[in-house]
């Protein structure tokens, strides 16, 4: 039975795409911010798939040193559970923040959680994808488009605007899914950006301001329930060689911005690294 991580799995996407796979027999290994949040999700999972392999682990991915620590724990699970091997990472994890806040190690919080958690979680299970010829899939947004990072202040110091550092944070999505194919497609490894496309989820009633909140609960109303993106990720990970394309949406392949090139994805990674306090080319 093939393993798959996947973070933000406690709701909205995350629990569907969790759904879906445990339909389509996978090992669930879910990711969620709170032990509370994990139990009930494991709960949930549990009444509609009493027999599918389903563990959560728990823990604040707006903090480095709580991303090393459940990476540590899940390599443990699958170092015990699923004989080293790692078939999917699903980086779907992710927030909205009104106002400019920081994490606890002085990063933007959207930043932080919507792309440094992702960077610093797979850097920490690569080998066990290499090992499996496995699959990433960074869960993106069609709000990428017409966005460019801003390298001179990536964090907003200046002028915080939600959406834009929402958006900058889904092209650094599609920045990394460029560069982990650019540095380890020879060695098996596929990722891939996922656009759910507008989805009901809770997203941006959680931690936000009552103008984003009012604009979410008006917005989500057009949106899909998240079992439809949820077949995107099980489409990706079900085909039998991988799909060739970088950004899918329900409608197959998708195109993305031109802004996702090797010189944008390769200024991120090194960014990345250092924020994330890598050595150069290697892992956390
Ligand atoms: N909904 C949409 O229309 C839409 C469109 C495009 C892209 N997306 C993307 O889809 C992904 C999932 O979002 P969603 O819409 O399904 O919303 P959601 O239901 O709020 O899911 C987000 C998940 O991320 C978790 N999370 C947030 N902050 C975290 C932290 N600091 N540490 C650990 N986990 C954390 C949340 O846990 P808690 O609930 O415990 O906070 C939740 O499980 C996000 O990356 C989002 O950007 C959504």
């Amino acid at each position: 039975m093939k393993a798959v991580v996947i973070t933000g799995a406690t709701s909205g996407i995350g629990f569907a795409v969790c759904r879906e796979l445990a339909a389509s027999n996978y090992s669930i290994i879910g990711v969620g911010r709170s032990e509370e949040n994990c139990k009930n999700a494991l709960k949930r999972l549990r009444q509609e798939f009493p027999n599918a392999p389903a563990v959560f682990f728990f823990g604040d991915l707006s903090r480095q040193t709580e991303v090393i620590r459940v990476g540590n724990e899940i390599r443990s699970y699958i170092d015990e559970k699923c004989d080293s091997q790692l078939y999917g990472l699903i980086n779907n994890a992710g927030c909205v923040r009104s106002y400019y806040m920081t994490t606890e190690d002085g990063y933007e919080y959207q930043f932080a959680v919507n792309h440094l958690a992702g960077f610093l979680l797979t850097n920490l299970l690569i080998d066990y994808l290499i090992q499996s010829q496995g699959r990433i899939l960074i869960t993106s947004s069609a709000s990428h488009k017409g966005m460019k990072m801003r390298w001179k202040d990536m964090m907003f110091k200046r002028g915080y605007n939600p959406l834009l550092v929402y958006k900058q944070s889904k092209l650094a999505n599609m920045l990394f899914a460029y560069g982990l194919n650019d540095r380890f497609a020879d060695r098996g490894i596929s990722a891939y950006g996922v656009d759910p496309g507008l989805v009901k989820t809770d997203i941006g009633l959680k931690n936000t301001g009552l103008l984003v909140k009012l604009v979410w609960k008006f917005r989500q109303k057009k949106g899909v329930t998240a079992d439809v993106p949820a077949k995107i990720y099980a489409f990706l990970l079900n085909q039998a060689e991988p799909l060739k394309g970088l950004y899918y949406s329900k409608s197959g392949e998708a195109a993305y911005s031109r802004q996702v090139n090797k010189e944008n994805a390769d200024r991120l990674w090194a960014l990345s690294e250092q924020l994330c306090g890598m050595n150069q080319g290697g892992s956390a």
